[in-house]
C-alpha cells in the first residue's frame, strides 16, 4: 500500500516535473533580477544565490539539487547575449536543447570551486602540473564597493604533433642470463610510445570577482587553469589579492583609518564637514566643542564591509591635526584671547618621547 502511494507521488512529481519544462522557466524570477539586470546585476545575484543554494549546504532538502540546477541553467542562459535574446524572445523553448545540457557550474567558473570542492580529493599517483600563483593588484574603491575585473591568460594547451613520445614510464625487473647457471636481476625503466603533443599558447579570458570586503593577500582559485602537466593533471591558478596603497585611507582589518587638518580656527569655534567615501558618498561630521590635534572621531559603519557579512563595516576612525596660523598677533587680539580662552600660562617641560 505504502509503495502504491508512493509511486503515485513520484508519478505526479514527474508530471508536474513536465508541466514545468514544457512551460519553460522564468530564468529572471529564479535569479531574481529585472529583465533589464545588466551582466553584473546578473552575475552578482548568481554567485549570491549559488553560495546559498549549494546543494552541500542545503542537505536533506531534496528539491535543493534541483533548485541548483535551475539557477545554473538560468545563469548560463542570461549571462550569454546569445542565449539570453532567444530566451527574452522564444522563452526555454526556443534554446537550443543540446547547449542546456552542460554542467552549469563549470561553465561559470571554469573549474573554479567556490567552496573548496574538489582540490584535496585528488590520488596521489596522477601527476599535476605546478600552481601558478599571480599578484592581482586591487584598489581599496575596488575593495569597498567589489568589481569585475578581466584577466588575460596565456596558457599552455595540449596539440597533437608528428611522432610519438615515451609515456606511463615505470620501473620493472629485468633478468638477464650472464652465462650457463648466472644471472643478474635489475631495473630498468620501461615506457609506452603515446602520440605526441605540443604545448601551445591559447589566450583564454578569466573573469574574476573582486567581493566586497576582501582582505590584502586572500587567495581566488582557478582549478585547473595552472601549468599543464603532459601525462597528468594541470595545477591550480591562484590569484593573490594585493591591496594598493591608498591615497586618503588606510585599512586595519575592517575598520578606516584618515587624516584630517583643519584650520586652528575650526579647532576652536567647531566645524561642519563632509569627507568623500570610497565609492563617493559623503560622511558628513559636525563638531561644536574645541578639537586638539590628535583627537579622534569614531563613525561606526564607515569603515569597510566584511567579508562574510557585507552588511556589516567596520568603523572610520578620523585623527585631525591643527593647522595654526603663522606670523603674530597685535597687543590688542593678544589680550582678547587670554580673556577668551583663560587658561593659565603654567608649562610643562617633559620628555614625551620616552613617555615619563
Ligand atoms: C595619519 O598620520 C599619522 C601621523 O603622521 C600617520 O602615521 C598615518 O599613516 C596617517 N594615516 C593616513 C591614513 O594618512
Amino acid at each position: 500500500m505504502a509503495s502504491e502511494v508512493s509511486r503515485l507521488f513520484l508519478a505526479a512529481n514527474i508530471l508536474l516535473f513536465l508541466v514545468q519544462v514544457l512551460a519553460g522557466r522564468d530564468f529572471y524570477q529564479i535569479l531574481g533580477v529585472p529583465r533589464s539586470a545588466t551582466k553584473n546585476q546578473i552575475k552578482k545575484a548568481y554567485r549570491k544565490l549559488a553560495k546559498e543554494m549549494h546543494p552541500d549546504k542545503n542537505k536533506g532538502d531534496e528539491e535543493a539539487e534541483e533548485r541548483f540546477q535551475d539557477l545554473g541553467a538560468a545563469y548560463e542562459v542570461l549571462s550569454d547575449d546569445d542565449k539570453r535574446k532567444i530566451y527574452n524572445k522564444h522563452g526555454e523553448e526556443g534554446l537550443n536543447k543540446g547547449d542546456m545540457n552542460g554542467d552549469p557550474f563549470s561553465s561559470f567558473f571554469g573549474g573554479f570551486s567556490p567552496f573548496g570542492g574538489f582540490g584535496g580529493q585528488q590520488e596521489q599517483e596522477i601527476p599535476r602540473g605546478g600552481d601558478v600563483i599571480m599578484d592581482l593588484d586591487v584598489t581599496l574603491e575596488e575593495l569597498y564597493t567589489g568589481n569585475f575585473v578581466e584577466v588575460v591568460r596565456y596558457k599552455p594547451v595540449a596539440k597533437p604533433a608528428s611522432g610519438t613520445r615515451k609515456c606511463n614510464c615505470r620501473q620493472e625487473m629485468q633478468t638477464i642470463q650472464l652465462g650457463p647457471g648466472r644471472f643478474q636481476m635489475m631495473q630498468k625503466e620501461v615506457c609506452d610510445d603515446c602520440p605526441n603533443v605540443k604545448f601551445v599558447n591559447e589566450e583564454k579570458v578569466l573573469e574574476i570577482e573582486i567581493e566586497p570586503g576582501m582582505r590584502d593577500g586572500q587567495e581566488y582559485p582557478f582549478v585547473s587553469e595552472g601549468e599543464p602537466h603532459i601525462d597528468g593533471e594541470p595545477g591550480d591558478l591562484r590569484f593573490q589579492i594585493k591591496q594598493l596603497p591608498h591615497k586618503k585611507f588606510e585599512r586595519r582589518g575592517d575598520d578606516l583609518y584618515t587624516n584630517v587638518t583643519i584650520s586652528l580656527q575650526d579647532a576652536l569655534t567647531g566645524f561642519d564637514m563632509k569627507i568623500k567615501h570610497l565609492d563617493g558618498h559623503k560622511v558628513h561630521i559636525v563638531r561644536e566643542k574645541i578639537t586638539w590635534p590628535g583627537a579622534r572621531i569614531r563613525k561606526k559603519s564607515e569603515g569597510m564591509p566584511n567579508f562574510e557579512n557585507n552588511n556589516v563595516k567596520g568603523t572610520l576612525i578620523i585623527t585631525f591635526d591643527i593647522d595654526f596660523p603663522k606670523g603674530e598677533l597685535s597687543d590688542e587680539d593678544k589680550e582678547g584671547l587670554k580673556k577668551i580662552l583663560d587658561q593659565s600660562t603654567k608649562t610643562t617641560v617633559y620628555n614625551g618621547l620616552r613617555g615619563y
